[in-house]
């Protein structure tokens, strides 16, 4: 199947020299939700504004649901609905009228009935004859993406949606995107916060220094690099590890009562098998035993400094 999204070798270098984006490659498909993960300054944005045709590539193609992005701008362009990281809000006019209005920027016939179901399924209907200037900062943020949403786009953009918003409205976004996903839209979001990827993506890539130096199901890179821990409750404290367990990856607690065992997530169960028998021959008792899994924020510390 043909991507939604394609980017070949898409490389850009800013006016006064900055190379921000370094020969990226990415295809993205249909119904996906991808999330884009990387520091500040990494070229996320960078990378969203070429493929919605806000920027110029220095080099290299991209085409947005079947259309080259510069040579069919007008075909790419409304297939996109951009949420931009920056909120220009300042605008005098009504909810109502913005979000119409802008749907009448992509060409398409007015239809209030989608303009309806958009505004109540972002909780704005009740908004709707009010001043965009009037709403706080979360409903401001709302109108965004009503905005974005009001030409029935089949690719949506969110550049850092959950920047600075509340926990509600994070939870909305994430339910929104959910349920957007569901009607077919591809999903592309930005964010610097591992938790957000997490909950959402499909897929992650990272990008570092406008590098992508990483793109993956998001359940393969944390069963890839994850690591997994089990602990052990201990019944009485230990004062130190027992000798046959010294060359172990194991650690014992401060106070003495929890072993603490790290493996690969990979790695067969056998490590943990012989773990317990051995703690069985030296009649260790333990009446509690948890494992977890490395959260991907841990695996992504571990991505960046890996250099
Ligand atoms: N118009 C511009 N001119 C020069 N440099 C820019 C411009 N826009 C962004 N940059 C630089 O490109 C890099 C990537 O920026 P950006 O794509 O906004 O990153 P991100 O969205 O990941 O935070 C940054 O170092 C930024 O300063
Ligand atoms: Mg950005």
């Amino acid at each position: 199947m043909q991507p939604d999204i394609s980017v070949q070798n898409l490389s850009k270098t800013y006016g006064d020299g900055f190379q921000a984006l370094k020969n990226v490659n990415l295809d993205i498909q249909k119904g996906e939700i991808f999330a884009l993960l990387g520091p500040n300054g990494a070229g996320k944005t960078t990378l969203i504004s070429i493929i919605c045709g806000l920027v110029n590539p220095s080099s290299g193609t991209v085409t947005a649901a079947g259309h080259d992005i510069i040579r069919e701008f007008r075909a790419a362009r409304q297939a996109i609905g951009l949420v931009p990281q920056e909120l220009n809000t300042d605008s005098f006019e009504k909810v109502w009228n913005t979000v119409s209005f802008s749907r009448g920027l992509f060409g398409k016939p007015p239809n209030p009935a989608h303009i309806e179901k958009v505004l109540r399924d972002l909780s704005l209907w009740d908004k709707r004859n009010n001043r965009v200037m009037s709403l706080s900062g979360g409903m401001k943020r709302r109108v965004m993406i009503a905005k974005a949403l009001s030409h029935e786009p089949d690719i949506l953009f969110l550049d850092e949606p959950t920047a600075g918003v509340d926990v509600e409205l994070r939870r909305d976004m994430w339910e929104m995107v959910r349920k957007l996903r569901e009607s077919g839209v591809t999903i592309i979001l930005t964010t610097h916060y591992i938790e957000e990827a997490e909950e959402m993506a499909d897929r992650i890539g990272v990008i570092r220094n406008g590098e992508l130096i990483l793109v993956e199901d998001k359940a393969t890179l944390m069963s890839k690099l994850g690591r997994k821990e089990l602990r052990l409750h201990l019944q009485q404290a230990m004062d130190e590890l027992p000798p046959e367990l010294k060359d172990q990856p194991i650690e014992l607690s401060d106070d003495g009562y929890e072993l603490i065992y790290t493996f690969d997530s990979q790695q067969e169960q056998a490590g943990v098998a012989l773990l317990l028998r051995t703690l069985g021959e030296l009649g260790v008792e333990y009446r509690d035993l948890q494992t977890r899994e490395s959260s991907l924020e841990e695996i992504f510390v571990g991505l960046v400094h890996h250099d």
